[in-house]
């Protein structure tokens, strides 16, 4: 990633704001607060340029940034999703069922799930069922553990995927990847599978 450049392009609540954004892309979805908009600058190596909050509800809209690699000559797009369970579903899902249903270049939504919460909240339930719906593939990232021994980060991990695994057979990969924005725990894992799922 050091010979990657990293860059903020838009802020959308629909389709006409990305349709013309053409190149492979992942998404980063979660419950608010679960850390999407800091793992999003652990995976792109930067400090500050995706907005982090303590409090939920921070991100609003879709944010896309663009990570390019010259040595490659290729560039992939990365989307940080507003959280759900902080907004009505009225409020937020519109514009997010158009995203997931429409999207084309979507290769895969990173699905965020706190470590310490340890199971799937109704809004994730509804949120698995959506990327069942629409056919987008999922994997499942247990965040913040580093608030968790890691023995007992994978014993959750294995129950959250039995569980997401339910709700959306078809989708879900069979791995989930253990992260943590604090101690850097699981980010060359996940950046490698950004970039082998887009490509590049
Ligand atoms: P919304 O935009 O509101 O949906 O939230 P988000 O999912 O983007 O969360 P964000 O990245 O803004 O982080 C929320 C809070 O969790 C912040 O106070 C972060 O500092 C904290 N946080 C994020 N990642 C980690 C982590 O790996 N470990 C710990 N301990 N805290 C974290
Ligand atoms: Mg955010």
């Amino acid at each position: 990633f050091r010979q990657r450049s990293a860059k903020f392009l838009i802020t959308a609540v629909k389709q006409g704001h990305y349709q013309h954004l053409s190149h492979p892309e992942v998404a980063f979805a979660g419950r608010s607060n679960v850390g999407k908009s800091s793992l999003i600058n652990s995976v792109l190596c930067s400090q500050s340029l995706v907005k982090t909050s303590k409090k939920p509800g921070h991100t609003s809209a879709l944010n896309f940034f663009s990570l390019s690699s010259r040595a490659r000559a290729g560039e992939i797009n990365i989307v940080d999703m507003p959280g759900y369970g902080f907004r009505s579903r009225r409020e937020w899902g519109g514009f997010i069922t158009e995203y997931l249903s429409g999207r084309k270049v979507l290769r895969r939504v990173f699905m965020l799930v706190e470590a310490k919460v340890g199971e799937l909240k109704s809004t994730d339930v509804s949120f698995l069922e959506l990327v069942e719906e629409y056919r987008v593939p999922i994997q499942l990232v247990i965040t913040k553990a580093d608030k968790l021994k890691s023995a007992d980060a994978a014993q959750i991990s294995n129950a959250v995927i039995k569980e997401a695994t339910r709700i959306a057979p078809s989708v879900l990969l069979p791995q989930a990847i253990c992260c943590s924005s604090r101690t850097r725990m699981g980010i060359d894992t996940l950046q490698a599978e950004v970039l082998s799922v887009c490509g590049l």
